[in-house]
């Protein structure tokens, strides 16, 4: 089968491996129809995240069940279904708590040994282990467009704006209107903020952050958008400042921008440490939290997809075939075309 495969340098190239198989009862091979190229995958390339060299790349797709191993209860052949960036196994300890990311089998699709790694999404088929715990049936009636971002970024989103604990009439920043910032702030109008502000340096993701329900945009290239946001919340703060982008200067805008006794949720991933100050976070009275995006609530994100509560497809600039990924990749990687999400057809 074709597949993008990492060539251990800092680049993509198209290649032919073999198909996947069924490995163990558990298993699903699934025909990707869809993938998407993501932030971390570009990190791949830029060695921030370990993938062994000629490993399959992706990790955000959608597609068919082709086939199935003799203890998938849930799924069949012919199935649409959509995958989780994570493998989680659905039976732990951690999976019955509802704690994906620290599953005692778990790992990642398109990530490396360490990262406990998995084929990846940019090829024409996937093996899937613990299908039933990593799959979720798309719904009829929605596309595979419409619900691709549910296993990655949009559960990004989707947590960032709960671990915000956004409540109705608040006043919300979110700094980043990348692919996961813009996914922040269609999640974040969920909850019924008085006011969304979007942080970028690039005006065109700002417009899109409009079109998905921001109601004030901020360009931190031209406008510091701390003093902006204590200007228009009259000197007192943003009730909630998400970080969504992994940058010190963003992380500092959320501190500077939030109010004494607000929220800070944060989903950026630092490649280095950031130190912050214990005695700022105790005097300003800050509620921190932050993680990797635990995909818990795949279900409950196609259902508001399907209610038309949200709507994530303008993030979609780009299709492309699969023969075309080392084109997608530079389009993505070079942020050219004004492009958000590039969407693979295998
Ligand atoms: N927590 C998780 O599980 C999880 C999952 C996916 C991605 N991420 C992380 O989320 C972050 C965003 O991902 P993405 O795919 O949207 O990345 P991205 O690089 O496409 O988006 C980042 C955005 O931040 C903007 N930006 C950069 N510097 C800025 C500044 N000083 N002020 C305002 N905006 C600035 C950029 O213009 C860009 O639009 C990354 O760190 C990524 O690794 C986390
Ligand atoms: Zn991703
Ligand atoms: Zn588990």
């Amino acid at each position: 089968m074709k597949a993008v495969l990492f060539d251990g340098k800092g680049s993509v190239r198209l290649g032919e491996v073999p198909k996947p198989k069924l490995l163990a009862g558990k298993d699903a091979i699934v025909r990707i129809t869809h993938a998407a190229i993501c932030g971390s995958d570009l990190n791949i390339l830029k060695g921030k995240i370990v993938l062994e060299k000629d490993g399959i790349m992706g990790h955000e797709g959608a597609g068919v069940v082709e086939e199935v191993g003799p203890d998938v209860k849930k799924y069949k052949p012919g199935d649409r279904v959509v995958l989780s960036y994570t493998v989680q196994c659905g039976e732990c300890a951690s999976c019955r708590d509802g704690l994906f990311v620290f599953c005692e089998h778990g790992g990642m699709f398109g990530h490396g040994a360490q990262w406990g790694g998995h084929g990846g999404a940019h090829a024409e088929y996937l093996r899937i282990p613990f299908a039933d715990a990593v799959l979720e049936p798309i719904p009829d009636g929605l596309t595979e467009e419409q619900v691709l971002f549910v296993g990655d970024i949009l559960s990004t989103g989707y947590m960032a704006s709960e671990y915000g604990s956004i409540k109705p009439g608040d006043v919300v920043a979110v700094f980043g209107a990348g692919p996961v910032g813009l996914c922040t702030v269609a999640a974040a109008r969920l909850w019924g903020p008085s006011v969304l502000v979007s942080v970028d340096t690039l005006d065109y993701r700002l417009e899109a952050a409009k079109r998905l329900g921001a109601d004030v945009t901020i360009n931190a290239a031209r406008t510091n958008a701390a003093e902006e946001i204590k200007k228009m919340t009259g000197g007192k703060g943003c009730d909630v400042a998400i970080e969504a982008v992994g940058s010190a200067e963003t992380l500092d805008g959320c501190l500077g921008s939030v109010k004494g006794g607000g929220n800070i949720s944060i989903v950026g991933v630092f490649p280095f440490a950031k130190e912050m100050s214990i005695r700022q976070i105790l005097r300003q009275q800050l509620q921190i939290r932050a993680g990797r995006a635990n995909v818990v609530h795949m279900a409950r994100l196609m259902s508001l997809i399907g209610r038309g509560k949200l709507d994530l497809t303008p993030l979609i600039t780009h299709r492309m075939p699969l023969a075309d990924a080392v084109e997608a990749y530079r389009i993505f990687g070079s942020r050219s075309e004004n492009v958000i999400k590039v969407i693979l057809n295998p």
